[in-house]
């Protein structure tokens, strides 16, 4: 340990995790959370549970699991919560999710059949493909606002919360621009006032959360908080805030193949990606509107990854395509198809296919747990405004103006892990390994007694 380490207040206490949205995913993660508790099934896929580090160099051994490094909450200290249109509790609405085993479901009853969504804020327009009813009714946006802030308190002091984190797990929205009435805290509140049609639902929840010092990190694609105001008001309150969009499936498959093609200068003329899945998030996207927000977030995770700009001759005539189609027979299962088209030395052309045959909400479950559990962290450690060190999580990273988003997963994790180096006081790790070889070459001159 070379470095003073940060302060990071002890994860005392229970830690409430919202969720905005109580449907496939969101029942993955509280039922994967509870069996794991009860020891009946491994959080498999969650880096805070299952992850290495290394510490210090190679050869000294070091490689402590991440939650017996960094002070993380412990599973057996969460309390579940959340709001959905639909009034299922958790463990029927896992059942209608279908995604888990009945008999594991079953198992856990008695525990998801106590967590009950309370009335969601929720608007047709954005999403027109469902239509629940338990619902809140409000005079404006900052009614429902205040009426999110009330729910929050409350759940906080009945269930004896020491703190609380917000992550969305609700349908994507339909896509809207970032506009003057998101560009500043004082526009943003008059437009709540004013009922403005441009604040979407998960930025009223963002906004409720960040008032009342809850953590928010957005599962989908919409804008939420990405967007100035709400920037603005997690560094008045201090609050940490993440997205945009769970990286699982297809566009996490992408983001560990490109980095490999980019890695040996090989070129790439074409990357076409089509996806069929049946459930809920399935039926929501089918809308044109809510399609193009998941388009765009997953549009440009390849210009990110080989910079045409930069090597024009490799990567400067890319096509790619992304096709989602609705396909209620495979529910849960997606399946998705890549159909790569590269070139080699001399320009010859060669392909890849990738069939991937994926479960989107068991990909998404971990992630849901990680980020409620990093955040959290980051929080005891001070950390506020938009946590970038996340990035490996989202398909679309939220960062500072101007900053371009880092897609490659590789670099995202050695982000993330420096991360918990830095806020541990451990030597960051650059993999330069220099060192080694210094005093090796000492030891095998002196071997050869070249050393004199
Ligand atoms: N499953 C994955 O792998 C994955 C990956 C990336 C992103 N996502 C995103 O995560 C979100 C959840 O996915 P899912 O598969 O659980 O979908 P889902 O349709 O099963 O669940 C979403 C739930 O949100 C509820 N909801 C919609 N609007 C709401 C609102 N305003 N307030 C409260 N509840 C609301 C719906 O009633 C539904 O029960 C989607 O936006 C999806 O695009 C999922």
């Amino acid at each position: 340990m070379n470095r003073k380490k940060p302060n990071i207040k002890n994860p005392n206490g229970k830690l409430g995790i919202l969720t905005p949205g109580m449907g496939a995913v969101a029942t993955t993660f509280i039922a994967g959370v509870i069996a794991a508790r009860k020891g009946i099934a491994l959080p498999i896929g969650s880096l805070t549970q299952m992850g290495v580090i290394r510490l210090g160099k190679r050869t000294d051994g070091r490689s402590p699991l991440i939650k017996d490094f960094v002070p993380l909450a412990n599973l057996n200290d969460i309390v579940f919560g959340g709001w959905d249109v639909y009034a299922d509790d958790v463990y029927h609405a896992a059942l209608e999710a279908q995604v888990l085993d009945e008999r594991l479901i079953t198992q856990l009853k008695d525990e998801l059949q106590q967590i009950k969504p309370m009335t969601a804020v929720f608007d047709k327009t954005y999403v027109r493909n469902l239509s629940g009813t338990n619902v809140k009714k409000g005079t404006s946006k900052m009614d429902l606002a205040n009426q999110l802030m009330e729910d929050i308190r409350r759940f906080k002091k009945e269930n004896n919360c020491d703190r609380l984190v917000m992550v969305w797990c609700a349908s994507t929205e339909a896509y809207i621009e970032t506009s003057e009435i998101h560009q500043t805290l004082e526009s943003f509140e008059t437009g709540l006032r004013t009922n403005d049609e441009r604040i979407a639902p998960s930025m009223i929840y963002a906004y409720a959360a960040l008032k009342t010092g809850v953590p928010f990190a957005n599962g989908a694609p919409n804008l939420t908080c990405d967007i100035p105001a709400l920037v603005e008001l997690s560094h008045h309150t201090k609050m940490p805030i993440g997205g945009k969009d769970f990286k699982t499936g297809q566009t996490l498959m992408k983001t560990i193949v490109a980095p490999g093609l980019h890695a040996r200068a090989l070129g790439l003329r074409g990357w076409f990606s089509s996806n069929i899945l049946g459930n809920r998030d399935g039926a929501v996207l089918d809308a044109p509107e809510n399609f193009k927000t998941k388009e765009v977030s997953k549009g440009n995770v390849l210009d990110g990854i080989f910079n045409p700009e930069l090597q024009p001759d490799l990567y400067g005539n890319i096509y790619h395509k992304i096709r989602i189609n609705y396909y209620p027979p495979h529910g849960d299962n997606k399946e998705s198809w890549d159909n790569i088209d590269i070139f080699g030395w001399l320009g010859y052309p060669m392909q890849i296919k990738i069939n991937f045959l994926c479960r989107d909400s068991i990909l998404a479950a971990p992630i849901v747990l990680d980020l409620a559990l990093f955040m959290d962290l980051a929080h005891r450690a001070g950390m506020y405004g938009i946590q970038e060190w996340l990035s490996f999580y989202f398909k679309a990273p939220q960062t500072a103006p101007g900053l371009p988003p880092q897609h490659d997963i590789f670099k995202q994790l050695s982000k993330l892990e420096n991360t918990l180096r830095y806020l541990m006081g451990e030597d960051l790790i650059t993999h330069l390994g220099l060192d080694y070889y210094e005093e090796l070459i000492k030891e095998y001159e002196a071997l050869l007694h070249l050393d004199k």
